[in-house]
């Protein structure tokens, strides 16, 4: 099984050094793959240390190429390299796209993203690797190999949705960020960021989506037992397009001034739904109340409800009351 899971790594890494290959000496790659993301304002020098590439719009370019190597159709497939049609012909799965290779927190590849270049609405815009033995999304950070130094210095570390915005938060400076790559938030990505720090700040795109994993994934953090912050972007922006817009500088001051803890982030994401109604606001502080209750630390969370009760200006012993109904629901 080690076998395996070693052909695995090593077709991975083949595979990434061919997409690289592609990309920086071929006329194809560089005016389509590398073109592509200069366009996007990515620094040759991060393109190089994340190890992005391009793959080629062809049905087999990198099947060919490892087959002749000597590589093995089954370890092709089972590392989702490719793909087998219905008639059992082999296919590059990533065929036409540039790819973000992902990597083990040891800095191992062990799968792909890959972006289409076409802005057509029916082609999904993102393809990834499919589970295998060496890759579990639920269990991966996009960056973190590039982060864990950085995480620790600062001991802090910056929650992304995407590919790209690890990237530009990246070139922009701040080296300390991952991504959970569109998937919600999970407990063995919120403890492997905990080997490292004990302070996550979720940096999620400013739609609805993205303010609706925010108040997801700040449960997920406090569940299990570390200190979360969320910054808010406009609608519209994610942490990638607001690098670009503001640039590094702006982009850096607009999230030290802008951090908001848990308590702040969701009442004030939930009040502006509730106006005045007094209902409506009683139904704010109990959902606070309720993550409140997903911290496992009490003296912590009798913090967090003294916060609470001075910014909803209600009686701090009623909110521990309700606090202490929820902690008994789950004993
Ligand atoms: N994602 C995915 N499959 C999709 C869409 C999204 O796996 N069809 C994941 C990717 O990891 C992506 C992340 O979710 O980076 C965030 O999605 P989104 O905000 O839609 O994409 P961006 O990262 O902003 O992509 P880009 O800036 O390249 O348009
Ligand atoms: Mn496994
Ligand atoms: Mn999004
Ligand atoms: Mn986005
Ligand atoms: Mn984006």
């Amino acid at each position: 099984a080690d076998q395996r899971r070693e052909s695995l790594y090593v077709i991975s890494a083949r595979a990434g050094k061919f997409f690289q290959d592609v990309m920086w000496n071929t006329e194809e790659g560089k005016t389509i793959g590398l073109g592509y993301f200069r366009e996007r304002g990515f620094r040759d020098d991060v393109l190089k240390k994340f190890e992005l590439g391009y793959s080629p719009d062809s049905w087999d370019a990198f099947i060919e190429t490892a087959l002749k190597e000597g590589y093995k159709e089954n370890f092709i497939e089972e590392a989702g390299l490719a793909i087998r049609n219905d008639k059992g012909r082999l296919y590059d799965r990533f065929r036409a796209r540039v790819l973000f290779p992902i990597h083990s927190f040891t800095g191992r590849i062990i799968g792909f993203g890959g972006r289409t270049l076409k802005t057509d609405k029916k082609v999904p815009k993102y393809v990834n690797s499919p589970e295998s033995e060496i890759y579990h999304k639920s269990d991966v950070l996009y960056g973190l190999y590039f982060a864990k130094k950085a995480i620790r210095d600062a001991d802090n570390c910056y929650l992304v949705e995407g590919y790209a915005d690890v990237l530009s938060v990246h070139q922009a400076g701040i080296e300390n960020v991952v991504a959970s790559s569109g998937t919600s938030l999970t407990s063995a990505q919120v403890r492997l960021i905990g080997r490292f720090t004990k302070n996550i700040t979720i940096l999620y795109d400013g739609d609805a989506a993205g303010i609706k994993a925010s108040l997801r994934g700040l449960d997920m953090i406090l569940e299990e037992g570390l200190n979360v912050r969320v910054v808010l972007f406009p609608d519209g922006h994610d942490p990638d397009s607001y690098v670009h817009s503001l640039g590094s500088a702006a982009f850096k001051s607009h999230i030290e001034k802008n951090q908001k803890d848990f308590i702040l982030f969701k009442t004030s994401v939930l009040l502006k739904d509730a106006g005045n109604d007094p209902i409506k606001r009683a139904g704010v502080i109990r959902e606070v109340v309720e993550s409140i209750a997903k911290i496992p630390d009490s003296i912590k969370a009798s913090v967090f409800v003294r916060e609470c009760s001075s910014l909803m200006q209600i009686d701090e012993r009623s909110l521990i009351t309700e606090l202490n109904k929820l902690r008994q629901g789950k004993l």
